[in-house]
């Protein structure tokens, strides 16, 4: 069993809770806190499509809301044969709260590959450059 089943099994079950009402593509992602708790997300559309929140930012404002600094891993579940990576909003957050990471990728049919941060977000814009 690897390090990441675990939290792709949250993201799974996270996904569950999607409201995909007008995409009907349905994400779950999980993040890991450096404590060990495990915060879900799922994405969370709306009429407007411009205020769709999705799964990864949902997972990741839970968990600072809820007093949470410092993480070691976000995984990202859909049923797509492709796997899912973050969209750009999303990778900017997580660099913003989680640095260099690994960003577990998977699906229903149980594909999964994993990717570090420094890599899907290569020259960040960050508080360093404030
Ligand atoms: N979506 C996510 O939740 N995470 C991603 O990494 C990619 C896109 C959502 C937003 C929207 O609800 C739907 O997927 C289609 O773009």
């Amino acid at each position: 069993m690897s390090d990441f089943d675990h939290l792709i099994c949250v993201a799974k079950q996270s996904r569950e809770n999607a409201h995909a009402a007008y995409s009907n593509f349905r994400v779950g992602a999980a993040l890991r806190a450096i404590s060990g708790r495990i915060f879900g997300g799922c994405n969370v559309e709306n009429a407007t499509y411009g205020l769709t929140v999705c799964a990864e930012r949902v997972a990741i404002f839970k968990a600072i809301s809820e007093g949470e600094r410092g993480f070691d891993a976000i995984a990202v579940v859909t049923d797509s044969d492709s796997l899912t990576p973050p969209c750009g909003a999303c990778r900017q957050l997580i660099w913003e709260f989680c640095g260099d990471v690994p960003v577990v990728l998977s699906n229903l049919k149980g594909k999964s590959e994993v990717h570090q941060m420094r890599e899907l977000f290569p020259k960040p814009f960050d508080a360093s450059n404030i």
